[in-house]
């Protein structure tokens, strides 16, 4: 199985309800209705950049990822949707192609555990956020082991493609704790974010580039 294989079992499942709650979430964090740049890092089959797109539709959102089957994906998806003020990008989040002080809001949902080395990621969000921009990143939180781990996907997941619920359980395993994501952003100039716990599996990292 190739990493297609993955992005197509990816791209096939059904996240629209986790989707939908991430986008609620993010319309709360920051204002719809006004103009706004934003991106989404690690934007996968661009799902939640193209919701974020019909629902603020004076924002512009670009989305990002550095895998070209699930840009590809994407890519299909936009064309079909119409969707005008959405686009995306191939680009590692860890080193966008963007000047600093770019975006008026910076999500992500689901990217955070899959960057080994979560500092460069953070300080690339500082980097390309505007001051008083909107941050907003949702992703899971390692459970204490792996039998956990095991009852999460099997209560979440049973009936998924088995490469999605090896992804999701590797995923699990992979994912840092609070602890770890509150000293990431400590060594990022970015400590005064909020991390808040929001379900059994999820974490929200959240708050305002100072210096607005
Ligand atoms: C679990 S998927 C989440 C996709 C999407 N955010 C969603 O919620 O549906 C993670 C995505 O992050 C992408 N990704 C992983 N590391 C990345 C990096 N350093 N820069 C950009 N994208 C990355 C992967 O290619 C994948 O599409």
């Amino acid at each position: 199985m190739d990493i297609e294989d993955r992005a197509q079992a990816y791209a096939e499942a059904d996240f629209l309800d986790v989707n939908e709650t991430f986008v609620d979430r993010l319309a709360e964090l920051a204002d719809f209705s006004r103009p706004a740049l934003a991106v989404d890092l690690g934007t996968g089959p661009a799902d939640i950049a193209l919701m974020v797109a019909s629902r603020a539709s004076r924002w512009r959102a670009i989305g990002i990822d550095m895998s070209l089957p699930m840009l590809h994906i994407g890519q299909g998806r936009r064309r079909e949707s119409k969707i005008q003020n959405a686009s995306l990008i191939l680009a590692d989040a860890k080193s966008c192609p963007f000047p600093d002080a770019t975006f008026d809001v910076v999500y992500s949902n689901s990217l955070l555990h899959h960057v080994a080395s979560p500092d460069g990621l953070w300080r690339e969000i500082r980097r390309i956020a505007k001051p008083g921009a909107t941050i907003f990143v949702r992703d899971l939180f390692r459970p204490h082991d792996a039998d956990a781990a095991y009852r999460i996907v099997e209560q979440y997941a049973p009936f998924e493609h088995a490469l999605l619920k090896e992804d999701f359980y590797n995923s699990l395993l992979a994912a840092y704790t609070a602890a770890e994501v509150r000293a990431q952003l400590e060594a990022s100039g970015l400590g005064h974010l909020t991390i808040r716990i929001v379900t059994d599996r999820h974490m929200d990292i959240f708050g305002t580039i100072r210096g607005a």
